[in-house]
């Protein structure tokens, strides 16, 4: 135990930033290191710890290999964590002197030497705190390589006067060309102009510009992506590294799978594992929409009616949370769903990785476009925020393995819409060959001599030495 080098993992308080960061963390202690997983007390208090499968991975427990500990982020229960602007300032305010005392208390108290910060870039401020504690840093990006260099070279599009100093484009900018490496850009695809809240955008990409200021105090910069998936973004940011696809379904030697929920903020419904054995091969529509997304009633009664209008069986994810922050919703009373089975939250890989599966509804958040990429499931994609219409380009335009759905005059996707579209992406053989291929070379970055595998490899070297 006393050589086992402890690395502390410091992602943002979202599930989207958690989950690729905890499969980091599995990864790190398959290769021989002990990890402390840092967590808001907000989001510490959420996570649920299901013992699986006897895997001792699973356990949190003091002789666990990953141990869950927390600080505050600064703001009281009651406050509105959906206000990612004011969780920020809070953050910045609170966390680093508050991280600098944690980890000086695991050194004296429990003689533990931690070696390295490894913080999501949304976390950059903990690079400075490793510095002043004098151990390593590393970075870790939890989005599509692409937006990591958008947002990296904001300060140039700042001074080209592309962009304002809020991130605002300027009055003339629609297209710009970031590099030649690299698709045109538009201000769509900027996720920060993409927030339900025009000024929490502005805040949060202030933050983020704020965090990435010192990015060359590491040379270590980690992505859940791979070389295959974005040539031109690793061209355009060789230093960026990808270790992906990061996944918590592990295959042990055995090649059994073994599903790692620790760091859910939900509890896995189960039952829909045993729903799915019961359907036929390649006709289920798996519906889910991240741990964020909300919809109103008009068009929840439309999903609702869409998928029914489809005649085909459905898996939805309605989080509990639906009917928070004074959004009520409920199914409409006529929806009789036969054919479908609600949860409150999946375990999604598993789910994904099901032969029943046929096509996944999805947002396009970054980690279920890589988990459905990953098991060659094609995408419905109805985007909600952030950098989401990135990722439906990728999905879209560039790979090929999936469609949008389009809006009505009112802004609704219509329960015709639904059906007219799940037809065609059912019947389209071209995505589903397309979708394979993708698979194909995802799951060839999982072995150990693939290129993820030895940018992984090189990351430890230097970690240990
Ligand atoms: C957010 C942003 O939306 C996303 O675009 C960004 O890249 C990361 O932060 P989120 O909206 O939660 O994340 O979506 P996503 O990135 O897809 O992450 C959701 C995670 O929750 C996935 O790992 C998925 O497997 C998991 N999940 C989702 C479940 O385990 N069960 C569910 O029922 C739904």
């Amino acid at each position: 135990m006393m050589n086992t080098p402890t690395v502390l993992v410091l992602p943002f308080p979202a599930q989207g930033h958690v989950n690729p960061m905890m499969s980091l963390s599995h990864k790190l202690v398959e290769h021989g290191c002990n990890i402390i997983f840092v967590n808001s007390d907000f989001s510490h208090k959420r996570v649920v710890r299901p013992m699986e499968n006897n895997d001792k991975n699973n356990d949190s427990s003091s002789s666990s290999p990953i141990k869950l500990v927390s600080i505050p982020d600064g703001l009281g229960p009651e406050h509105d964590r959906v206000n990612l602007g004011e969780l920020c300032v809070s953050i910045l305010n609170t966390m680093p002197s508050k991280l600098e005392k944690l980890i000086e208390e695991i050194q004296l108290n429990e003689g533990i030497k931690v070696i390295c910060v490894v913080a999501d870039v949304f976390m950059g401020w903990g690079l400075e705190v490793a510095r002043k504690v004098g151990i390593k840093g590393a970075y870790f990006w939890p989005a599509a390589a692409s937006m990591f260099g958008l947002q990296h070279n904001s300060p140039k599009l700042i001074a080209d006067r592309i962009l304002d100093s809020d991130g605002s484009p300027t009055s003339t900018t629609k297209s710009f060309w970031l590099s030649s490496y690299l698709p045109a850009m538009d201000i769509k695809v900027m996720w920060w102009l993409n927030m339900l809240d025009p000024l929490i955008g502005k805040r949060l990409f202030k933050y983020v510009l704020h965090s990435l200021k010192d990015s060359d105090v590491t040379d270590w910069w980690l992505c859940n992506s791979t070389y295959e998936l974005e040539p031109q973004a690793f061209s355009f940011v060789p230093k960026l590294l990808p270790i992906g696809p990061l996944l918590r379904i592990h295959h042990n030697n055995n090649h059994n799978q073994i599903a790692r929920s620790l760091g859910q903020f939900w509890e896995e419904d189960l039952s829909c594992m045993s729903w799915l054995d019961q359907q036929p091969h390649g006709s289920v529509l798996y519906v889910a929409f991240g741990s964020i997304t909300l919809f109103d009633q008009k068009q929840l009664t439309e999903l609702a009616f869409g998928l029914e209008l489809t005649d085909k069986p459905f898996l939805w994810v309605m989080r509990q949370d639906y009917n928070g922050g004074g959004n009520k919703v409920s199914l409409p009373n006529e929806f009789k769903g036969n054919k479908g089975k609600i949860v409150g939250w999946a375990p999604q890989q598993r789910v994904l990785s099901h032969p029943a599966i046929a096509c996944f509804v999805s947002h396009c958040g970054w980690n279920s476009t890589i988990e459905s990429l990953t098991n060659g499931v094609p995408f419905l994609c109805w985007p909600y925020f952030a950098d989401q219409f990135f990722n439906k380009r990728y999905i879209c335009d560039v790979l090929k393995v999936g469609l949008g759905f389009d809006s009505n005059e009112n802004g609704l996707i219509s329960r015709g819409e639904i059906k007219s579209k799940v037809d065609q992406v059912l019947r389209d053989e071209n995505i589903a060959s397309r979708s394979h291929k993708v698979m194909e070379k995802l799951k060839h970055n999982i072995g150990e001599t693939s290129s993820s595998s030895r940018n992984l490899n090189r990351f430890l070297t230097w970690l240990k030495e």
